[in-house]
């Protein structure tokens, strides 16, 4: 079976006045059918332009985004099979327009299959928890949680084939924050979508993920099945992260203890970007380092390169 969603070598940079911004670089994934992936990685360490890369929001500098084997250039519709449910769901609806506007439209524009759009409104609104009396209120009139239901229930419409969540539930208080994973992880399943989520939080990933993805300064630092990567990580930065935030709900905004400074991103030198901070470092890591693979799971860093 082929992965519905490759990400094959993607690279993209910024310009900027001290240089060239390096935001995601030679970034390789596949995602299964009714699979979940997490990216998990400090502010500013790509997630959400891998989010942009995927749905075309921005252009990728090198490497392809294939919906099963395709490149999207070439899948008609693409953009109603690959969807995005944003961090603020405040910010992603319109306080114009009712509930019912925002799913019946993509209803409307993607599911010739379904004739009675009202119905389908309903349907949604209470498969995502939401009593279907809630299609004639405004965003306004939501809570934060609330809201996030009526995006799910938008993004699910058109039956796509990914959903991308870019910290779905960082702004949302912690106490509903599980509630809408686990909505999240039950509707993906049940429509065998796939889903790639992209978090801060190691303990909501864990939850959440077969599989994680590590990354750090734009590249992946350590990808495994989720519970081995947080029972037995690898790379030192996956170790730092898990050191850092051991329990549910916390983020990786706070800086890593003992590893000051940030990563290199502007016009970066070629070894490993972890390697100012890394409490192992050697004079090799300042060479490009590649991912070197493990079973089920991919490290890069120069600890493995002996033993592989
Ligand atoms: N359009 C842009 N122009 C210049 N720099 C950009 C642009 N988009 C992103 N960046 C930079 O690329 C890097 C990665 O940003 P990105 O938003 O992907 O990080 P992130 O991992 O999602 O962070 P956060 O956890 O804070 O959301 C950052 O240094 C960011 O400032
Ligand atoms: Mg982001």
């Amino acid at each position: 079976m082929s992965p519905v969603l490759s990400l094959e070598g993607l690279s993209v940079s910024f310009p900027t006045a001290g240089g060239r911004l390096r935001a995601v670089h030679d970034l390789s994934m596949a995602v299964e059918k009714g699979e979940c992936v997490a990216l998990v990685g400090e502010s500013g360490s790509g997630k959400s332009t891998i989010a942009r890369l995927i749905t075309g929001l921005v252009a990728a500098e090198s490497g392809a985004v294939l919906l099963e084997g395709q490149p999207l250039s070439r899948v008609p519709g693409w953009r109603k099979r690959i969807q995005l449910i944003f961090q603020d769901p405040f910010g992603s609806l319109n306080p114009a327009h009712t509930i019912h506007h925002h799913i019946a439209r993509p209803l409307a524009l993607h599911r010739s299959d379904i004739s009675d759009i009202d119905a389908a409104v309903g349907a949604l609104l209470t498969r995502t928890g939401l009593s279907p009396e809630y299609a004639s209120r405004r965003p306004f009139e939501l809570s934060g949680g609330q809201r996030q239901r009526v995006a799910i229930a938008r993004a699910l419409a058109p039956a796509p084939d990914v959903i991308i969540a870019d910290e779905p539930t960082s702004m949302l208080d912690v106490s509903m924050r599980m509630d809408i994973l686990r909505l999240l992880k039950a509707l993906v399943e049940e429509q065998g979508a796939a889903l790639v989520f992209i978090t801060h939080d190691l303990a909501a990933a864990r939850f959440l993920a077969d599989r994680i993805f590590v990354l750090y300064a734009g590249q992946v630092m350590e990808t495994s099945p989720a519970d081995a990567l947080v029972s037995d990580p690898l790379h030192p930065y996956t170790r730092l992260l898990i050191a850092a935030a051991p329990r549910a709900g916390e983020t990786l905004d706070a800086p890593l203890p003992g590893t000051p400074g940030k990563p290199p991103v502007i016009d970066p030198p070629p070894g490993c970007p972890f390697a100012a901070r890394c409490p192992s470092v050697t004079d090799r890591c300042a060479r490009p380092v590649p991912l070197y693979h493990r079973n089920k799971r991919q490290v890069r860093c120069v600890l493995l390169e002996e033993s592989s």
